[in-house]
């Protein structure tokens, strides 16, 4: 039978006949910017040096090696990739190209040496880093479902074994009865990390409970919030960590069977999962009589084609079933009724990743971190003004302030300097999540609080914003994303989202009306109280928060005829400063409208009924003589 104690001690010691081990990252992000070619060239260049180099390690091998070399999932910080990791000497290589290879080798690994112009640079005091455990991006985070992504090879199962994998599987089905799982789970406190944050060991309990011989483990990896990839990095970069989880929750409700969702715009995700599944088959860790339990448990890949709605669960179970991607009313929960009509558990990718951890560290050691009612951490997808963007997991409770400001290391300003000035907003969760401000960067993120404030956990999609954002575009930018993406089958959300979307089309225009906002209030609490699922109840989040905590930006928009932040394109207005105009005729030359007039070196003039707003003059005239606004 399967030995993994066994397993992880061959590889243990087969590891430690290597001198170094290089890791390129093969994320999905790292890939597009040509890792593919950095581990080939780096491959070459071992070889040239004469080095003794393996691509995978061996089972049993007692013999001293050079270097293993190998592909890792997303490490988080994509924006300074591709990245190229060096261990145990703990070096990490950014912006790493093709060209960089030989020095990589002949430097690095043959000498020992730091090459000071591949390191990471800290933009806020321009300090060179060696490697994560200096890089503030790394340090102030605790990876947890993120850990082992970027340091082990997803493609190896006996690598994932070494790290404890498969052994929290073992003991599911070798040491505990599917109450006694339901119960540590419950109380672990983990909590779903797929928007609503329900209780996984509750879900779990209720499906237990049902009595039926078919039971179903879906695992949710649609992911389709913009900007999101934290799902995508686990199934990427440590699909074993899935497989696992769902072992554990089949054992728990007394599932057979399984299926892993996932939109086809995740190509390496399907790829890895599929393998990771048929691996897991050939090793008899998937299948029948699962570590001698008597059990069977085998998973499937499913690919959907990219709907948002198909996220929502029982939209999704349908998608499963080959109908259309619509959701259907609840109750009944899929705990109940769910795939096929059986009692079926749907966990997110994050969570079910969670699973062997918790069982892994212990209940107690889970509740350390985090708050009391949302233990643990969760991953994020930081973006937009701020100086580190990236992949990033925090214990909950950390705050905004430290999220953007340690590991995002400040907000960037127009110009794009750090300029913590310049913070204005941050959008969180994802369309369905809200607008938070200022005032809120000291909050404690965790399910309740940012549920008090309008806002939501959501899938971690973390947009920071400076002051050259418009929050009325902001909020017309979810809405119509949230309209697009409506199924149609309900009646609010299908025809109420349009309604808000033209209406704050028309502000964003100029024209707008007081009426206007009362409007927006009350076709939101109408959809967030009537709409089928999820996806039209929280639709309306981001109009809400922006009209609570921003409403002199729409009552500019619509008194003054006026957009602050400068974006909105029917209400700018560009003029030139006399004063500052030394009548150069730059931005005359540049006008496709032919708008302004003037004699060379004197102050031009732009005819206002003719300008087509497109700040041609504005990108043209070097001495800020004109103003927009
Ligand atoms: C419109 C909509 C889209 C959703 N998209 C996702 C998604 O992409 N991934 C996900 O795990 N959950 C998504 N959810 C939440 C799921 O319906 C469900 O609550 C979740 O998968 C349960 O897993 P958890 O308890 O582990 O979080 C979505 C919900 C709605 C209403
Ligand atoms: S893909 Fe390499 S760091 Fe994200």
């Amino acid at each position: 039978m399967l030995n993994l104690d066994q397993i992880k001690k061959d590889y243990q010691e087969a590891l430690a006949h290597y001198k170094k081990r290089i890791v390129v990252c093969a994320g999905t992000g790292c890939i597009a910017n040509g890792s593919l070619k950095i581990y080939s060239a780096l491959k070459d260049s071992l070889a040239m040096h004469s080095l003794d180099v393996s691509i995978e390690l061996k089972a049993h091998d007692e013999h001293d090696h050079d270097v293993l070399i190998s592909g890792s999932g997303c490490q988080g910080f994509c924006q300074v990739g591709p990245l190229v990791t060096v261990e145990p000497d703990g070096v990490l290589y950014a912006h790493v190209k093709p060209e960089d290879a030989d020095e990589i080798v002949g430097q690095t690994i043959v000498q020992g040496k730091l090459i000071d112009r591949l390191l990471y640079v800290n933009p806020a005091d321009g300090r060179h880093c060696k490697g994560a455990g200096d890089i503030p991006f790394y340090t102030r985070q605790k990876r947890t479902a993120l850990k082992e992504c970027g340091h082990l090879d997803p493609e190896n199962v006996n690598e994932y074994i070494s790290h404890g994998g498969y052994f929290a599987a073992r003991d599911a089905y070798q040491k505990y009865s599917a109450e006694e799982l339901c119960k540590l789970y419950q109380d672990s406190g983990l909590r779903g990390r797929g928007g609503g944050g329900f209780s996984t060991g509750l879900k779990w309990e209720l499906t237990r409970r049902q009595v039926n011989e078919k039971k179903y483990i879906v695992c949710n990896g649609d992911e389709g919030d913009p900007g999101a990839f934290m799902d995508r990095s686990i199934l990427e970069g440590n699909p074993h960590s899935v497989v696992e989880g769902m072992m554990i929750a089949a054992a728990a409700v007394g599932a057979d069977e399984g299926y892993v969702y996932v939109r086809m715009e995740y190509p390496l995700a399907c790829t890895r999962i599929r393998k990771a599944i048929s691996v897991a088959e050939e090793l008899g860790i998937l299948g029948d009589n699962v570590f001698g339990s008597g059990k069977s448990f085998r998973i499937s890949v499913v690919e959907g084609a990219g709907a948002f709605v198909c996220g929502e669960e029982t939209a999704l179970l349908a998608s499963i079933e080959g109908k259309r991607g619509m959701p259907n009313p609840k109750p009944p929960f899929p705990a109940e009724s769910g795939l096929y009509g059986k009692p079926t558990v749907i966990n997110n990718v994050e969570t079910l990743a969670l699973v062997p951890v918790v069982m892994r560290e212990g209940v107690e050691a889970f509740r350390k971190v985090g708050v009391a009612k949302s233990p643990g951490t969760k991953t994020f997808a930081l973006t937009g003004h701020v100086a580190n963007t990236g992949l990033i997991e925090v214990p909950f409770g950390t705050t905004l302030r430290q999220i953007i400001f340690e590991i995002g290391g400040g907000v960037l300003d127009k110009d794009g300097k750090i300029n913590n000035e310049a913070f204005k907003a941050v959008q969180i969760g994802g369309p369905s999540g809200g607008c938070l401000t200022r005032e809120h960067l000291d909050m404690s993120l965790d399910y309740d609080s940012l549920g008090a404030v309008g806002a939501m956990v959501g899938s971690g999609g973390l947009v920071v914003m400076n002051d050259s954002s418009c929050m009325v575009k902001i909020a017309h930018f979810f809405m119509s994303f949230i309209q697009n993406e409506s199924c149609g089958k309900c009646t609010f959300c299908r025809i109420g989202t349009r309604r808000m979307l033209e209406i704050l089309t028309r502000i964003t225009e100029g024209k707008g009306v007081l009426e206007d906002i009362d409007r927006l209030e009350e076709l939101s609490v109408n959809i967030n109280k009537a709409s089928l699922c999820g996806l039209g109840q929280t639709g309306p989040n981001s109009v809400l928060t922006t009209l609570r905590y921003f409403k002199h930006e729409y009552l500019a928009h619509i008194e003054e005829k006026r957009c602050p932040a400068g974006v909105c394109t029917a209400l700018l207005r560009y003029e030139i400063i006399p004063e500052k105009c030394i009548g150069c005729t730059a931005c005359a030359r540049k006008c496709p409208a032919q708008c302004i007039t003037g004699t060379v070196k004197q102050p031009h003039v732009i005819d206002q009924d003719k300008c087509i707003k497109c700040g041609s003059c504005y990108k043209a005239c070097k001495f800020n003589a004109i103003s927009k606004g």
